[in-house]
């Protein structure tokens, strides 16, 4: 099986908990559509399927963690929801269907980003609760999560983001700080918290954070490459937005080729932190890795 699919066939769990996750909590009808629109509406599901699979691959137990898995991507689905808002990137597509805000309105939107956010803390104190988890290691996981979503992290990305649109001098540091940031700190605590979850040694929650860290920084050079060279139906998403909008991407500042090279750079980073482990997991993570740089979408 090639990595997409082995990806695909992982996502499918995580799904199938998805599907039931918002169920029985008293949600007013349209918010839960709204919700559930944008959350069972596919994706890659990479964020929880990292978390799972360092989690296995330092010997934990990777269903117990499944409450933990969805409440990253319940945070990423938000923060999908409000960037395509008008007042921030105004796109009208995501994951193949139109945006929250074109099938509902902009309030429902919003609202539905701030239900998916609070929904992955009620998800991640459940985890622990009902699955018998360390208590110790899931305040620390929740911590390191909240800190990854918050105003240091993603929502402050995204605020640099905004900053940086319809400017041309950005320096390059800079740039690589707001990836950093706005996408790279979720996926970073996807792997980091996967890790803990797990109960492993400090080494190796340092290990998870750093292949976290130089993934996370590719899968956005990416995404800006392939808001230029990717195909709308493919990707899901509009192409050309970045341009359109202004935005300060890798390769406005450095092209192309060059944007690509970085990405490859990075992925190597991360695949060295993987030296010393063996097994299906470790496999699995250098072939996701790598698929990072190859991915149509
Ligand atoms: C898109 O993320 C937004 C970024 C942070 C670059 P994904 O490419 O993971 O989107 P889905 O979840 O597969 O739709
Ligand atoms: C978004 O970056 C990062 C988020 C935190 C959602 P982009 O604005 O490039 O993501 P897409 O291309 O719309 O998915
Ligand atoms: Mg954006
Ligand atoms: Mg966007
Ligand atoms: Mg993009």
């Amino acid at each position: 099986m090639i990595i997409k699919e082995k990806l695909a066939a992982r996502a499918v769990n995580v799904e199938d908990f998805l599907k039931d996750c918002l169920r029985g909590r008293n949600v007013p009808a349209r918010l839960l559509e709204s919700m559930e629109y944008s959350l069972l509406a596919g994706g890659k599901r990479l964020r929880p399927v990292l978390a799972l699979s360092w989690c296995s691959l330092l010997g934990g137990d990777a269903d117990r963690a499944m409450p933990f898995a969805a409440s990253l991507e319940c945070i990423h689905t938000y923060s999908l929801i409000h960037d395509d808002l008008p007042a921030m990137d105004d796109d009208d597509l995501r994951r193949g269907r139109p945006s929250n805000h074109k099938q509902f309105d902009e309030a429902t939107a919003i609202l539905a980003g701030d239900g998916l956010l609070t929904e992955a803390f009620t998800l991640m104190c459940e985890s622990g609760l009902k699955q018998g988890l360390d208590a110790e290691r899931v305040l620390r996981a929740v911590g390191v999560l909240a800190v990854a979503a918050g105003a240091g992290g993603m929502v402050g990305g995204q605020t640099v983001d905004m900053e940086f649109t319809g400017r041309t001098d950005v320096p390059l540091d800079d740039l690589r700080a707001m990836h950093a940031m706005k996408t790279g700190a979720l996926i970073t605590a996807a792997c980091e918290c996967g890790a803990i979850l797990s109960g492993a040694g400090e080494d190796d929650v340092t290990n998870a954070r750093e292949f976290g860290r130089a993934i996370g920084v590719a899968f956005q050079i990416v995404d800006d490459v392939l808001d230029i060279v990717g195909d709308e139906a493919t990707l899901g998403k509009p192409v050309g937005s970045d341009v359109e909008q202004g935005k300060t991407t890798y390769p406005s500042l450095l092209g192309l080729e060059r944007s690509r090279e970085l990405a490859a750079a990075h992925v190597n980073d991360a695949v060295a932190r993987l030296h010393g482990y063996e097994g299906e997991e470790c496999v699995f993570l250098e072939a996701l890795a790598r698929y990072i740089v190859d991915r149509a979408c």
